[in-house]
């Protein structure tokens, strides 16, 4: 809030939330509906969750050796003395409601996606927020290399939908509970030798692999010698992974296998990846994911595996507006009115709703704004055509369709149908 003096005051957002409003609210509308898209033609469904769960949810779920969950959450007690925290990412909630609602007693796998507002406390900077958006896919019930194969498949044809060229996949398998197992004996035995401080040391009891995402550069170069997970798979993980990298190579999705990434939260096991755009800076990350095998039953529920991604609307649309992909004008109006006479005032409110019924989007001048307010609000409108209507216009029956970008007239008759037949004409 900003004092202005007196008892004036204007508010202000809170510190590092991203918000989109009109004109360019559109953009992230339409990246947010192509990501949407393409979860939903490999048929996923919709689910619809609060964003504040019991915190527990995310400490058992998510993790305590994370950031995400010992420094990031936003948690407060309720009125009810419970406590609450603000979702900071969608699978741990996703799995609470496929386990309350006993989702996985049907057909499997449960194939959900979600989308909306995520929080976590983070130091603002470009691309990271407190409030930030997700479009979110989990795919439950089958450790089926094909399935890791389509939720990775689903984010790339979605960049590819919105005109991405300049992003990467990383790939590496966490391998399975053995696997894991054998490797975090020596990664131990390792991590012992170094000289650490004691709340790193905490933190690596908790989960070793932290140690490989530690950003300081002792630690970096410590961790340089350190024994790589990929080198542990037994031979069941092998194969899983082995065939994920075939059949990405059979939808010609390139990757690059990294075996030093690490994902911020502790439920991952088996394949994970990331994908990073080239022109974001330090917050290249446009999403990511993974199979989660222990997570369901740690929650409670029964002990079915389950892969999915999460992917951030906010960058995506910094990533599309780095490489210009993004179409000239994205959810234009089809047509924007200019009545200039109190006669087809009425005539003009008359013929938008006709419009409007048939399915074209379109508005019109209100006020008594004349010609020139008239043709100028229809230019800030962005729509594809302006349509003046007079009086002459009324009694002649005709009118002409200006195409706002080059000025072109096109001659109509007066009438919903063949308006609605010209502008289709020239979509
Ligand atoms: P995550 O990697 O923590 O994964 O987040 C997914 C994506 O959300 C990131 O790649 C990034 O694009 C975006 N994101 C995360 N934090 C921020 C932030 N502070 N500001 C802006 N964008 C952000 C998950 O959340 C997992 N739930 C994904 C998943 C689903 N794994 C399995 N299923």
């Amino acid at each position: 809030m900003i004092r202005l003096g007196g008892n004036v005051s204007k508010f202000q957002a809170p510190k590092g939330v991203s918000e989109y409003f009109p004109p360019n609210s559109s953009q992230f509308e339409y990246v947010r509906d192509k990501l949407l898209q393409s979860a939903k033609l490999a048929g996923y469904s919709l689910i619809e969750l609060p964003v504040f769960e019991d915190t527990e949810v995310f400490t058992r779920g998510v993790g305590e050796s994370t950031d995400v969950v010992s420094k990031e959450m936003y948690t407060f007690e309720d009125r009810g003395g419970r406590s609450i925290t603000l979702r900071p990412e969608g699978t741990a909630g996703v799995m609470r409601a496929v386990i309350e609602h006993n989702l996985d007693r049907g057909q499997l796998p449960v194939k959900l996606f979600y989308t909306g507002p995520f929080f976590r406390a983070e130091r603002p900077q470009a691309g990271r927020y407190r409030q930030f958006y997700q479009v979110g896919v989990e795919a439950i019930g089958y450790n089926d290399p094909q399935i890791d194969v389509e939720v990775i498949a689903i984010a790339d044809k979605a960049f590819k939908s919105l005109g991405l060229k300049q992003y990467k996949l990383n790939l590496t398998s966490l391998g399975d509970a053995q696997s894991r197992d054998s490797h975090r004996k020596d990664l131990v035995k390792f991590i012992a030798g170094l000289k650490l401080d004691e709340a790193t040391i905490e933190r690596s009891k908790i989960n070793p692999l932290r140690l490989f995402d530690d950003k300081r550069d002792e630690v970096k170069s410590a961790m340089s010698k350190a024994p790589l997970l990929l080198d542990y798979l037994n031979s069941e993980s092998s194969q899983h992974f082995d065939e994920v990298k075939r059949l990405l190579q059979v939808l010609k999705i390139d990757y690059v296998i990294n075996p030093r990434m690490v994902r911020g939260l502790d439920y991952y096991t088996g394949t994970t990846f990331e994908f990073d755009h080239q022109l974001l800076g330090a917050q290249s990350g446009i999403g990511g994911g993974g199979r989660y095998d222990g997570l369901m039953s740690s929650l409670g529920g029964s002990d079915v595996s389950g892969i999915g991604f999460g992917l951030g609307v906010d960058r995506i649309l910094m990533a599309c507006l780095a490489e210009d992909s993004l179409p000239a004008s994205v959810n234009q109006l089809d047509l924007f009115i200019v009545p200039i006479t109190p006669q087809s005032k009425d005539f003009s409110f008359q013929l938008l709703s006709d419009l409007r019924d048939a399915g074209i989007s379109c508005d019109m001048a209100y006020g008594d704004r004349g010609l020139k307010g008239g043709m100028k609000a229809a230019d800030k409108s962005g729509a594809r055509f302006g349509l003046v209507i007079g009086d002459d216009e009324i009694s002649s029956n005709r009118c002409e369709l200006k195409l706002m970008s080059s000025g072109e007239e096109i001659s109509s008759s007066l009438t919903a149908s063949e308006i609605i037949n010209r502008l289709g004409k020239d979509k």
